[in-house]
């Protein structure tokens, strides 16, 4: 074997290379290879085989994870009848699409008192992987010499048949990913189960408590926690809803542990993170400090503020909105705590570093040699462009009327013949009915003003839509600011999209004719020219350079120094990342301890404030020291807890798990001083955050009046 092959094999089967020596708890490992890292595991606290943790043969702690939704976040089966713990923040779409105002579940908590009381969601559904194979031998040779284009459609088409092979004769799904930017590949075969339904939730005062003053930060006092429960059909397999469905008897469930935890403890966190980018380049992160990510915060400032002001006013509103509304905050608070962590930890620098470090190495080396000046060509060919789609993506296709608007203005050509116009018509009417149950005028009205206002003062002038002079010439209104207003309130006050009547009469009649003038479609449809026909390009250019480059940066750092490509990027696959609990020092002179209590809960209180009110029975059973079998030695029912375990979004919900692999916690957010970790893992810094599961049994319990608790199988 050459080097080259040796390396590029060690990156694939993630055999560690210089981890004994220098342990950091980086890492998010691939379960069917984590055999690799069984010695380290075991001299950090790991009292089971890895085997335990994935094997195919026998039921291992791989069958109790699930994948919601496609990826969106991690749960964990903590029954023999499928009762499923994930986070509350993951179940919070369901939570409040189930609610109403005079049945309001996203306020007052809700706890099943019989299987007949679970509540079916609509749309959820979570995947249980049956199987992962290493494909890269099937796939990598017959991509040699392809162009990028063609090497995608390739890739695509050889995992459609793997998939297909794997999958022949059951009921499963699977589907081949890409490692490494294309350096590897993986073959997945899931089994998916459509019947989910809600056991219960905590109040959003407990489960979103803190609010996003809170959010990304230590200390915490969340009960981030919800409960669902998987239902099969008789044979135990998944399938659709249906009142014939029975709980599903899972392979394998997690115990759970009230044993406490300590500094040093180890733990083990298992699921499905979506992202990191911890290859990035320093261009990329100056691109992203500079442009791409206050470009995201603005536009979604100017959504937040909208919304907030009007969920304000009434519990329909609010309820409407709240889902949305917490996607959007949370990654506005994101992207801010990305720039200023990229920017305290000198992560532009550091990158400089490892690329002037690589170029000395590749010199010489044709495949490496040149790679960095051919980015940085491309970067500066992209740079002038790269906010445009930011603030059309962020803010102006923001406005929520787009829902109805866009898929009319995609329709341009079907509308013209009348036949093909009405059956698209009648196929929107659905969609339009649910549209205009939580469709909120005045706020869309001001985010159409607000953004088109950001997108002309921020993107240069000659990148604009023609539109955008035939508005400032139409509604004239002294400034731009004041003649978008005038606009945005003549489109809203017009617009077939923005009226449940209009639109109900234009698909009575649907036509061409019927939206030549509408100012909405007019609108919407001119942006969307404007960057497809003159600007899209751009990106679409610059993704394949940058996917190309990255995908022989990786190969060549590999080849460079095996230590420092040691896993793969987060792509939304199964992952078990390890490490200890561990406290840590956000800044010079403060120290942050590794647990919160319920005494903190209490200590944050603010009567009727959206964020930091309590239920009234908590500060009962807080003052008759009400707490059970979940009070630790202090006396206290610990809350929160922090973990050195390398997580990211889609990894909410997981299961932390100790060393026997006993349920402790849910993981459920990062810390602040840390935001930059989906580019660099910052050993010092770098936590998980994560929910007691004393404190979620408390709720269950005392809090929610639940005996739930004993279908767990608790350890003491
Ligand atoms: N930051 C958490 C995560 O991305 C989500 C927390 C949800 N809470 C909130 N206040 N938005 O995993």
């Amino acid at each position: 074997m050459n080097r080259l092959k040796i390396t590029l094999l060690s990156f694939v089967l993630g055999i560690s290379v210089s981890y004994a020596s220098d342990p950091t708890d980086e890492g998010m490992w691939l379960p069917s290879l984590i055999g690799k890292n069984e010695a380290q595991m075991k001299k950090q606290g790991f009292k089971l085989t890895t085997k335990d943790i994935y094997d195919i043969n026998n039921a291992s702690l791989k069958d109790a994870i699930v994948r919601m939704g496609g990826g969106f976040c991690t749960g964990e089966i903590v029954s023999d009848k499928g009762l499923l713990f994930t986070n509350h923040h993951c179940g919070y779409d369901a939570i409040a699409t189930l609610s109403t105002p005079t049945d309001n579940i996203l306020d007052n908590g809700f706890w099943a008192k019989s299987n007949a009381e679970e509540r079916p969601v609509e749309g959820l559904f979570i995947d249980i992987l049956v199987r992962m194979e290493d494909v890269t031998d099937k796939i990598m040779p017959e991509l040699k010499g392809l162009s990028e284009k063609d090497r995608a459609a390739k890739v695509n088409q050889l995992g459609n048949e793997l998939s297909k092979k794997a999958t022949d004769g059951t009921d499963y799904n699977a589907s081949v990913r890409e490692f490494a930017k294309g350096n590897a590949y993986y073959l997945f075969v899931f089994e998916k189960f459509s019947d989910i339904r809600l056991v219960g939730t905590p109040p959003q005062s407990i489960g979103k408590y803190g609010g996003d003053t809170d959010n990304w930060e230590w200390p915490r006092h969340t009960g981030d926690f919800s409960v669902f429960r998987i239902y099969a059909n008789k044979n135990n397999k998944g399938a659709d809803y249906s009142q014939e469905n029975v709980p599903y008897k899972p392979k394998k469930f997690l115990p759970v542990s009230l044993k406490g935890i300590k500094p040093g403890d180890f733990t083990m966190v298992f699921g499905f993170p979506g992202r990191t980018n911890r290859y990035e380049t320093s261009m990329g992160i100056k691109l992203a400090i500079e442009k791409v990510n206050p470009g995201i915060v603005k536009n979604r400032d100017i959504r937040l503020k909208a919304w907030k002001e009007e969920m304000d006013k009434d519990v329909a509103t609010k309820l409407a909105l709240s889902s949305e509304y917490a996607n959007i905050a949370n990654y506005w608070k994101y992207f801010i705590g990305q720039t200023q962590q990229l920017q305290r930890l000198k992560v532009y620098d550091q990158k400089v570093a490892m690329e002037a470090k690589f170029n000395a190495w590749a010199k010489g080396k044709a495949e490496y040699e040149g790679i960095f000046e051919e980015w940085q060509k491309a970067y500066a060919a992209y740079e002038p462009y790269a906010t445009h789609s930011t603030y059309l993506n962020q803010g102006i296709i923001g406005a929520n009327v787009v829902n109805l608007a866009l898929p009319l203005v995609m329709a341009e050509e079907q509308l013209k013949d009348p036949v093909r116009a009405k059956a698209m018509a009648e196929r929107m009417k659905g969609s339009a009915d649910e549209f205009f149950k939580s469709f909120n005028l005045p706020s869309d009205q001001k985010i159409v003003a607000q953004t088109l206002l950001a997108f002309y003062n921020d993107i240069p002038k000659e990148q604009h839509p023609a539109i955008i002079q035939e508005i400032l010439a139409k509604f004239s209104a002294g400034t731009p600011e004041e003649s978008f207003k005038k606009f945005a309130q003549e489109m809203y006050l017009t617009s077939v999209v923005t009226n449940k009547d209009r639109f109900a009469k234009f698909t009575e009649n649907p036509s061409t004719e019927a939206l030549a003038n509408d100012w909405a479609l007019k609108y919407f449809s001119d942006f969307r020219k404007n960057y497809l026909t003159k600007y899209s390009k751009y990106s679409a250019d610059f993704q394949e350079i940058d996917k190309k480059l990255s995908r022989i940066y990786i190969k060549g750092l590999t080849e460079m120094d095996p230590s420092l490509v040691q896993y793969p990027d987060a792509n939304s696959t199964l992952r078990v990342s390890y490490g200890n609990v561990q406290d840590y020092d956000p800044r010079d002179g403060v120290h942050y301890n590794y647990k919160t209590n319920i005494t903190g809960v209490i200590e944050k209180y603010k009567p009727n404030d959206y964020e930091f009110d309590l239920p009234k029975n908590f500060l009962e059973l807080y003052k008759n020291k009400d707490f059970g079998q979940y009070a630790d030695a202090q006396g206290e029912v610990p809350v929160g807890f922090i973990t050195n375990n390398d997580i990211t979004g889609g990894n909410s919900g997981s299961p932390v798990l100790n060393a026997k692999g006993e349920l402790i916690g849910l993981a459920f957010d990062g810390n602040w001083e840390a935001m930059s970790g989906d580019i660099v893992f910052d050993k010092k810094y770098k936590r998980c955050i994560n929910v007691d599961i004393r404190y979620v049994l408390w709720c269950i319990e005392k809090l929610g009046g639940s005996d739930l608790v004993k279908e767990l199988k608790v350890v003491k």
